[in-house]
């Protein structure tokens, strides 16, 4: 399967360079509902997912499946407009595709953003810069290494950059955002979590839980990239309040928190170009 995924990698990574001429500095992960983040930005060049050889799809509403090339203010990024996860049947491995498309593109900075359960900060609209995560996904790394982008056995003390937390909290302070920090931990899904499985995560030290992110942070850690993450809540986790997760939607949740988002987003572009 390994070798097999390596060959896919190098074919999507030929692929992709025949449809683009652009070396980003910044990769940008939006999740649900933000993907119109990228209507904003200064666009080169558009390639869909399904136009690069070897790339899985993605799924799920709201998750166009879409790389933009371009530049948001001044800043040189890539906006992957619809992310992979590991619940819509792809492996980890696959889960990372896309980041590490960016990685061999020239990518220094992943910064991702997330729609999440809520355990520490329950209320709809809350953001949390990610500090550390939990992950319960088989990573993403397992199977043969691929030397080009890392390591063997990648460090994990400190997944999430402080020089570039700090700059995104300087910057979520000079525009009033109440920026909450903490622990993301990555559930399988797709179902939501029990209420012991909450508390569970919450003894474990984790105050936001989602689907997605964590792996997705090995993937760039693993190639060298600096990695900031905002958790977007869009409920509260399972058994915070007595309400039941029938209801909970991503987008009106993110759509709460958009403006925020946006803010602290294109503030703090300008500022991490500055320190590249
Ligand atoms: N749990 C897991 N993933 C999520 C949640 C949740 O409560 N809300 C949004 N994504």
């Amino acid at each position: 399967m390994s070798d097999n995924y390596i060959q896919r990698l190098e074919n999507a990574y030929k692929s992709l360079m025949g449809k683009v001429n652009f070396s980003p500095d910044i990769l940008l992960v939006l999740g649900s509902g933000l993907g119109d983040i990228a209507d904003e930005m200064q666009v080169e060049t558009v390639v869909e997912y399904r136009d690069i050889d070897g790339m899985p799809i993605s799924t799920v509403d709201g998750h166009k499946g879409r790389f933009v090339f371009g530049y948001i203010r001044g800043a040189k990024v890539v906006v992957m407009q619809g992310r992979l996860h590991y619940y819509e049947g792809y492996t980890p491995q696959e889960c990372i595709m896309p980041i590490r498309l960016a990685a061999l593109m020239g990518a220094k900075v992943m910064f991702l953003t997330n729609a999440s359960g809520g355990i520490t900060y329950p209320e709809i609209g809350d953001l949390m810069r990610i500090t550390d995560h939990i992950s319960l996904v088989p990573s993403p790394l397992r199977g043969e290494n691929y030397p080009k982008l890392g390591k063997r056995f990648p460090d994990m003390s400190k997944p999430y950059d402080e020089e570039l937390g700090n700059i995104v909290d300087g910057v979520a302070k000079e525009l009033n955002i109440d920026l909450k920090k903490g622990v993301y931990i990555q559930f399988q899904g797709p179902n939501f979590e029990t209420a012991s499985e909450i508390r569970m995560a919450k003894t474990l030290g984790a105050d936001a839980v989602g689907m997605s992110s964590a792996i997705e942070v090995i993937g760039a850690r693993h190639a060298g990239m600096r990695v900031v993450g905002l958790a977007c809540i869009v409920n509260p986790a399972c058994g915070i309040t007595d309400i039941t997760l029938d209801n909970v939607n991503e987008s009106e949740g993110v759509a709460k928190s958009a403006d925020k988002i946006r803010n602290i987003l294109f503030n703090s572009l300008e500022r991490i170009k500055e320190v590249l």
